[in-house]
């Protein structure tokens, strides 16, 4: 549906200037702010940039619950900047949307108002310690699989933003690799938080890669446009495939009686997540997705002094300027 309004709008654009626009994208050019652009693209991209922005900043929900809950001083470091590094990719992100001509306010509201998306990952729960391992080994390593082919995507400023996210995403993914490793090697109750971690976060992080291939709206067109570098299923599989043996090394067996080393393939075969589930927390249904919400409407409206009084001290800035003209 989304894929056919946005090919009704390119015909209505110059043939020729889309024509030469492909031809940029095929070429491997950088898209810049300036240039002009398809209606469909932009809007394609403030779409997924924004969705992603949205992501980090709801991301740190689930993580925040534990800050004051870390078992040791060195811990509780590493997770709060883990944290901080999110809300800085949500800036950078929404920084990179900007420069397509939404407003991060604007982009906000539609996140509170429930018409933009952020990733199904984050409406589970984070129930034990062993969930900050789980999330960073396996939430921020399926971002990163994502990720670090979009440095190469077509967009400018959402392709560099992207470099330093990446950097930042391997840490993450390194520290909740640490914290599982001292996990699943600890006490038998530590090992067994640590099983009980991977069996609810396996099927949710297979998920954040999208639909599968057949049900995707927007990839075909994405793909094109080099807004997405790979396939939902190409992606999902080469997680699987990195991770299944990161979980041996631990000791922790992946919650999948179908898991097993295809020869032929030279990939794991595995089992697909419930799509039912998938897009029942999509409309609103998940676990978490009431409360994650309710904090962002909450934060919003608590920090609304901060933004009036930055407005303020721009338009006086801006009034003594013109003053001085
Ligand atoms: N969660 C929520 N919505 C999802 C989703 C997910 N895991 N996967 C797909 N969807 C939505 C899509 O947004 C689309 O809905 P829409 O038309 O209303 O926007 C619909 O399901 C159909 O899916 P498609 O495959 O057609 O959608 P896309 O082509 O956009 O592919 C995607 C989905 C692979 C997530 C793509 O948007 C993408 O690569 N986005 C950039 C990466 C991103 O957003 N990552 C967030 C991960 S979390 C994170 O990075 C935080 C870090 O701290 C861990």
């Amino acid at each position: 549906m989304y894929a056919q309004m946005v090919k009704s709008n390119a015909t209505q654009e110059d043939p020729e200037k889309l024509a030469a626009f492909q031809a940029r994208i095929d070429a491997g050019e950088k898209i810049e702010p300036k240039d002009w652009m398809p209606e469909g693209y932009r809007k394609t991209l403030i779409r997924q940039i924004g969705q992603h922005a949205h992501s980090e900043i709801v991301g740190q929900l689930p993580e925040a619950n534990w800050i004051t809950r870390a078992p040791t001083l060195e811990r509780k470091a590493n997770l709060l900047a883990k944290v901080q590094d999110e809300a800085g990719h949500g800036l950078y992100l929404y920084c990179a949307a900007e420069t397509l001509g939404v407003s991060r306010d604007q982009l906000t509201e539609k996140l509170l108002n429930g018409t933009m998306k952020y990733s199904s990952i984050f409406n589970y729960p984070t129930l034990t310690w062993a969930d900050m391992g789980a999330v960073g080994w396996l939430v921020d390593g399926a971002a990163i699989m994502n990720q670090v082919p979009l440095q190469r995507t077509s967009y400018g400023p959402y392709a560099r933003s992207m470099v330093r996210i990446c950097k930042e995403e391997s840490f993450h993914q390194r520290q909740g690799y640490h914290v599982m490793m001292a996990m699943a090697n600890g006490t038998a109750e530590q090992k067994r938080m640590a099983q009980d971690a991977l069996n609810r976060m396996w099927y949710p992080a297979l998920m954040m890669f999208g639909p599968s291939d057949k049900d995707s709206v927007h990839s075909e067109q994405s793909m094109a446009w080099k807004i997405k570098m790979n396939t939902n299923d190409e992606l999902r599989q080469k997680f699987v495939d990195e991770t299944v043996p990161q979980a041996e090394y631990l000791g922790l067996t992946v919650p999948d009686d179908a898991l097993a080393w295809n020869e032929a393939t030279g990939h794991y075969d595995f089992s697909q997540p419930d799509w039912t589930e998938f897009y029942d927390v999509l409309q609103g249904n998940g676990p978490c997705n009431t409360d994650r919400l309710k904090a962002r409407q909450k934060a919003w409206d608590n920090n609304a002094w901060v933004r009036e009084a930055m407005l303020a001290h721009a338009d006086k800035k801006h009034a003594r300027k013109l003053a001085a003209e």
